[in-house]
């Protein structure tokens, strides 16, 4: 048996290949580990394939097609009359890289990939406010995952598979599945009052990816966006991603508040959560909400309203959309199914004023290649038959409860310095703090009670503050808010009476 043949009987004998493997892959396998090790260098001849088969124990016709595969991948060269060699591998990455061929049989110095970010990459992940997905008590902003309906979804689910309809299948074209449209259409009318033909509805992956959207196609990198101060970190992300200039505007009890100085700059985007401002709370009043309409037709500006949890106000009426008050097609109204549903459903809708509806389609077919249509079709269908309002009823009424219980198990351990929000809607409250607590601090006391609050603090811009805690409450259950809001409220307590 000739020296090569040794090594790769040897090889093929301690490779530990998958039983299923055929000779022929093992054979290729075993080969091209050889000559990467350099085990077998560059210009060894290799045995003929009769004397290999032979010396291996295998077909011949086993060899001849591990040898094409590894010519054909340039591990080897062929040439007719004189056989296989194994081709310098060195030389040739040598001689793609242009630099004349490396010494053979040495191993070549190698670089690590150069992993710089792009500048822009750079920036985007020098931010430190990035999310912590951990489920855990408080975790401000997730629904209750144990409420959803599983078996109700998953007969829906299952009917329209049983369809078996090809168009489902496909891409989602023309802003989405028609009959969600529709439906979205008639929730947003009655519901929040929104002022909407189906034509301009566009569905998305969720309230992140309009918002992209809106930043790509209506405004240009240097471009500036208002945004509230403190804001949705999602949100500052998209826009900081596209290379807006973001100009923080100072939020108080009514909403977004416009200074002089604010007005005389000039935003290509407004940035609001009229609703429920994220994340103090604070609803937008009426009049701010007229001044606001009047600039944005004044400066030629856009308003992104983004109304992410208005399903769960707890007590009165629900507020209606700033967009219902637009008589100037000024605003893009943008919901999402991640609060009112689960997080991961990825479904959002956007509503879009009427010059801009091809613009938006054919961006959002162009750059995303929408789909998920039978996601679209099943939820279509638990909005149609009446299984979503029945399912916002029933968790508005749960989160309620558990709103009330956090507040007074806080209440009971909190000192008159510490004030809880009073706003009857969302997902979380907001403890506000004494200017002179470090609540980031706070948080980090908390986790390691395994308590997974936010620090108000972070969510600002500008240098200027309000300190606070963000404490969720929609998934605990009575018994955590109960045991949890005991320890929070202890040592939320011990630091401000330090
Ligand atoms: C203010 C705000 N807007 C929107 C969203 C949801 O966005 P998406 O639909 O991308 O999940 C969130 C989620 O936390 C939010 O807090």
């Amino acid at each position: 048996m000739s020296p090569t043949s040794d090594l790769l009987a040897t090889a093929l004998a301690q490779s530990g290949f998958h039983p299923r493997l055929s000779q022929q892959r093992r054979l290729y396998e075993a080969a091209k580990a050889a000559i990467h090790q350099q085990r077998l260098g560059a210009g060894s001849k290799l045995p003929s394939s009769r004397d290999l088969a032979r010396d291996l124990g295998i077909a011949r016709n086993t060899v001849i097609a591990a040898f094409e595969q590894l010519a054909a991948e340039g591990y080897v060269i062929t040439s007719k009359g004189s056989g296989t060699y194994v081709a310098d591998l060195q030389a040739h990455s040598a001689s793609m890289r242009g630099v004349g061929s490396a010494p053979q049989g040495r191993t070549a110095s190698r670089t690590a990939p150069d992993v710089r970010l792009s500048r822009r990459g750079q920036e985007l992940t020098s931010y430190a406010a990035g999310p912590q997905f951990e489920i855990q008590p408080f975790a401000p902003g997730d629904p209750d995952f144990s409420s959803f309906p599983f078996k109700l979804w998953q007969r829906l689910q299952n009917r329209v598979w049983r369809e078996a309809r090809n168009d489902l299948l496909d891409y989602g074209q023309s802003g989405g599945h028609l009959p969600l449209r529709q439906a979205i259409t008639e929730y947003l009318r009655i519901s929040r009052s929104v002022k909407v033909e189906v034509e301009q509805v566009i569905i998305t992956a969720g309230t992140q990816q309009s918002l992209d959207l809106c930043a790509q196609l209506l405004a240009d990198a240097g471009d500036t966006a208002w945004v509230e101060d403190p804001c949705y970190w999602g949100a500052r992300r998209v826009f900081q991603a596209r290379e807006l200039k973001l100009r923080p505007i100072t939020v108080d009890s009514d909403g977004m508040a416009l200074s002089d100085k604010d007005l005389a700059t000039k935003p290509r985007l407004i940035y609001v959560t009229p609703s429920h401002q994220y994340p103090t709370g604070a609803v937008m009043s009426l009049a701010r909400r007229r001044e606001l309409l009047e600039v944005a037709v004044r400066k030629d500006a856009w308003i992104l309203e983004d109304d992410y949890d208005s399903e769960f106000r707890y007590t009165g009426r629900p507020l209606a959309a700033l967009q219902g008050l637009d008589n100037d097609d000024r605003v893009l109204y943008m919901g999402t199914f991640s609060k009112v549903l689960y997080p991961g459903i990825k479904v959002g809708y956007l509503v879009v004023p009427p010059a801009l509806i091809p613009a938006f389609r054919s961006a959002l077919y162009d750059l995303q290649r929408p789909g998920q249509l039978t996601v679209q079709a099943t939820l279509t269908d638990f909005i149609t038959y009446g299984h979503f309002t029945t399912h916002v009823r029933k968790i508005r009424q749960t989160y309620g409860a558990r709103r009330e219980l956090l507040r007074r198990m806080l209440a009971r351990a909190l000192p008159a310095s510490v004030t809880i929000s009073k706003e009857e809607s969302g997902l979380h409250l907001v403890v506000e703090l004494p200017d002179s607590v470090d609540d980031v601090a706070l948080a980090q006391r908390a986790a390691a009670l395994d308590i997974s609050v936010k620090a108000l603090s972070t969510y600002y811009l500008k240098p200027q503050v309000r300190r606070g805690l963000l404490v969720g409450y929609a998934y605990c259950t009575p018994e955590q808010i109960t045991d949890y809001g005991r320890q929070l409220g202890a040592i939320i307590a011990a630091e401000v009476q330090a």
